[in-house]
């Protein structure tokens, strides 16, 4: 499997605090049948994006594990005026394994009616984005509508696999169910932070969707998808967006956007 989606790095934000934290991470998620791990540290207002030490953080992580666990670097982007301002100056330093998929976290106590205009403005840089985990955001859960105008500019979702395990409590894992009926979810990934509450695991909720959802759409949100993110090429797993109902979203925004 691969994972997109892990703060597995070492003192630059609120996941591993330390190299041996992060090794035993590293450790977990190559026992759990993990591959490859994106390190996505936050690019928030707590926690500044630091490219140069990023990179050192991850090749010294690398170092260590030699070929068992393949690490690329990300970022965890936080959709604001701010970060919108500085990664116009080198996209790439944000994106996943330096390629075209962006991962983009909204807040979670406001979305701003310019969301739309600012995830174009980041397409418009030759990024591909990634929602990250919209089934923990109380206000998208409470606006199916807006997620489904960015899933038609473009816009991937990843969710998190705790999410599906219930660790996020009842409502958010029924909207994960909810969305896999309808096939609007492009990843799972771990949002892993530690070795305890929030770890690098995937097996136990690869588990789930197979039973549920089949093998082969396991397949395609553990393992091809990511991969794809990861070596930067189109996702092999896209299915149409379905066309749901939804007033505020006339057909005259595409030829807004494209
Ligand atoms: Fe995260």
């Amino acid at each position: 499997m691969v994972d997109i989606h892990c703060h597995i790095l070492p003192a630059l934000d609120d996941g591993a605090t330390s190299l041996e934290q992060a090794l035993e991470m590293a450790e977990m998620g190559i026992e759990d049948g993990i591959t490859h791990v994106v390190a996505t540290p936050h690019a928030n207002s707590e926690f500044r994006f630091d490219y140069d030490a990023v990179r050192n953080r991850r090749n010294e992580l690398q170092a260590r594990l030699g070929d068992r666990l393949l690490l690329a670097t990300g970022c965890d982007f936080h959709l604001s005026v701010e970060n919108l301002e500085k990664i116009r100056a080198c996209p790439a330093n944000y994106a996943i394994n330096q390629k075209r998929y962006l991962l983009v976290e909204f807040a979670d106590f406001a979305i701003p009616p310019t969301a739309e205009e600012a995830l174009h403005s980041l397409q418009l840089l030759g990024l591909s984005l990634i929602i990250t985990h919209p089934e923990r955001n109380r206000l998208i859960r409470s606006q199916p509508q807006r997620l489904r105008r960015w899933l038609r500019l473009g816009c991937y979702v990843q969710v998190t696999a705790q999410s599906l395990l219930g660790k996020w409590g009842k409502s958010t894992t029924k909207q994960v169910e909810e969305w896999l009926d309808q096939k609007i979810v492009h990843f799972f990934a771990s949002d892993a932070h530690n070795t305890a509450q929030r770890p690098l695991r995937l097996r136990e909720a690869y588990a789930v969707v197979a039973g549920r959802w089949g093998e082969s759409m396991a397949q395609s949100l553990f393992r091809e998808n990511p991969l794809a993110a990861f070596e930067g090429r189109d996702l092999p797993y896209e299915p149409e967006i379905p066309s749901a109902p939804d007033p505020r979203t006339p057909h005259r925004k595409r030829f807004i956007f494209f």
